[in-house]
Parts: structure tokens; sequence; C-alpha cells
């Protein structure tokens, strides 16, 4: 099936990856070139796995698996493998997140530096709680075929809402962390006489920043959703009285040129549930 502004789309797409691909290289110069390196030994070094495998797992995988469902080349694949594989991409982000964290702990309790101190780590420890239980629910709702379709569609506007809240969270948390690490570790120069550092990283942030747009940008656009998504999308916004025409073009494709009052629409949408979420 066509995908509307499918230029459009393939640009934002782009735009993203490329976005996202640069913020990684960055994040990995920062710790290799400015800072101590990578390491798993207490120090600095392991400190340093913390922003790594936030940038590359809990920003970039997550933000790809929330557009996976977006990408037409895949809408001839099952809903289910489509599920399988945002589940996979958000697991391993997931992954990613505790193992950063742990990072951070650990460099800590080395140090002799107390935990949980500051806002960011208030803010980034819940996150990830969050990101952990929209895991388990959405595991629970989706991929559990016991679970009674109705229960899918009424969670669905709360696992959106909720995955979109938490994305733009764990980039807000991501820029409060940098600009800590700036503050603590630029001494001379500090952070406030621009060293060549402090700008390559204040850069890394606007390149998050960046990316979390775009992501946004193409999760929220209606047209660009997956059909048998857009359908229900339409008729859920619509209390399902929606005249087929402004059902978009999957709709009107699905359509089989018979009556289209409510029931008809209804009935055909009772029919994609299965496919819904
Ligand atoms: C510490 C979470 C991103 C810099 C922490 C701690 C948590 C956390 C829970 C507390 C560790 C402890 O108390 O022992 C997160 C989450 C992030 C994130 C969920 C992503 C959304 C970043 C990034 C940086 C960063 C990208 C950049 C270097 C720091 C620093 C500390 C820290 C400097 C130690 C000071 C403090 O506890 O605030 N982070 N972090 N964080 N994080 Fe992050």
């Amino acid at each position: 099936m066509a995908m509307q502004n499918l230029r459009q789309f393939l640009f934002a797409l782009s735009a993203a990856g490329a976005v996202g691909f640069v913020a990684i290289i960055f994040v990995l110069r920062w710790v290799l070139h400015f800072k101590e390196g990578l390491a798993w030994d207490g120090g600095l070094a392991e400190f340093n796995w913390h922003p790594v495998l936030i940038v590359i797992g809990f920003v970039f995988l997550q933000g790809i698996a929330i557009i996976v469902y977006r990408l037409p080349w895949t809408w001839q694949c099952s809903k289910l493998m489509m599920k399988f594989i945002h589940a996979g991409l958000n697991s391993a982000a997931f992954i990613f997140a505790v193992v950063a964290l742990v990072a951070a702990f650990d460099f800590h309790n080395t140090a002799k530096i107390p935990n949980m101190y500051s806002l960011h780590s208030w803010l980034g420890l819940l996150a990830v709680i969050l990101y952990g239980l929209q895991l388990v629910i959405g595991i629970g709702m989706y991929l559990i075929p016991l679970t009674p379709v109705s229960w899918r569609a009424a969670f669905m506007p709360i696992h959106v809402y909720s995955g979109l809240f938490l994305f733009t969270s764990v980039i807000a948390v991501a820029l409060m962390g940098i600009t800590e690490k700036l503050i603590f570790g630029l001494s001379n120069p500090k952070y406030k006489d621009s060293p060549p550092e402090a700008i390559f990283v204040n850069v890394l942030g606007l390149l998050l920043v960046v990316f979390g747009a775009l992501i946004l940008w193409i999760a929220t656009r209606t047209p660009w959703k997956r059909p048998s998504d857009q359908i229900l999308h339409t008729l859920h916004t619509n209390g399902g009285s929606e005249d087929i025409t402004k059902a978009g073009p999957a709709l009107s494709e699905l359509a089989d040129g018979t009556n289209t009052e409510d029931g008809d629409v209804r009935r055909r949408s009772n029919k994609l549930d299965n496919l819904d979420d």
C-alpha cells in the first residue's frame, strides 16, 4: 500500500537516522578522546559506559523502536512480527539502560560518592523504572494472546502517550546528565570558559534534541501510520461514525465498494481488531 508523502517520510527518516548516528559518534569521541576511555574497573572509564550506553540504547534504539511500525516496506510483514521487533528493540534499550545505571552506581560506590543525590539521578531512575513497567504491561497487553481485544484497544492511547512521554523524558534526563558531567569534569579551563570539550558536548546535546524532535514528528503523523492502525485511529477518534472517504487511503482501499454505513465500517473494524495494537 502506498504511503502519503513518501518523500517527506523518507527525508525525516534519513535525517533521524543520520542525526542519531552522529550523536553515537559524538558520545564515543567524547569518552574516548576527551575523557578516560572505556573500561570496567570501578573508575572514571567505567562511568563512561553510562553516557555511551544511554545514547546508543536508551535514546537511539528506543527512538527506532517507536517508529518501527511506520516503515512502509514492513507493511507486508505480519503485525505480530512487527510487535516482536518493537518489543525486542525496547527490551534491548531497557537492558542498555540498566547496564548504564550499574556503571554509574558502581563508579559511585568505588569512589565513595553518595548515590541518588541529584535531580538527574531521581528522574533517571524513575524513567528506567517506568520504562520497565511500560515494557511489561506492553508485552502483557499486546503479545499475550489471551488478553481481550477490548482491553488492548482501551489501553492503546495510554501506551502511546506513555511511550512518547518516556522517550521525551529520557532525552531531558540525558541533557541534565550531560550538563552535570561538563560542570563536574571541566576545571581548567572551566565550563563557563567554553573549552573545546564543552562546545563539542553541547553539540551532542543539540543532536539528541533534534533526534527526539524528528522521532516525535514521524510518530505523530497519522498518514504515516501502518494502514490497519490508521483505520482504527480514524474510527476511534470519530466514535465509529466515520464517513469512509475521511478515513484516508487505507480505508478506501479496504472498502470493497459495498454499503459503507456505520455498521459496515464497524464490522470491518472488528475484523481488523485482531491486527490492532
Ligand atoms: C548519575 C540515570 C543519562 C551523567 C546517574 C544516576 C542515575 C542516572 C540513576 C545515579 C547513580 C548514582 O547515584 O550512583 C540516568 C538516565 C539517563 C542518564 C536514566 C538517560 C536518560 C546521562 C548522561 C550523562 C549522565 C547522557 C552524561 C554524562 C551522569 C552523572 C552522574 C549520573 C555525571 C553522577 C552524578 C549524579 O548522580 O547525578 N544517572 N542518566 N547521565 N549520570 Fe546519568
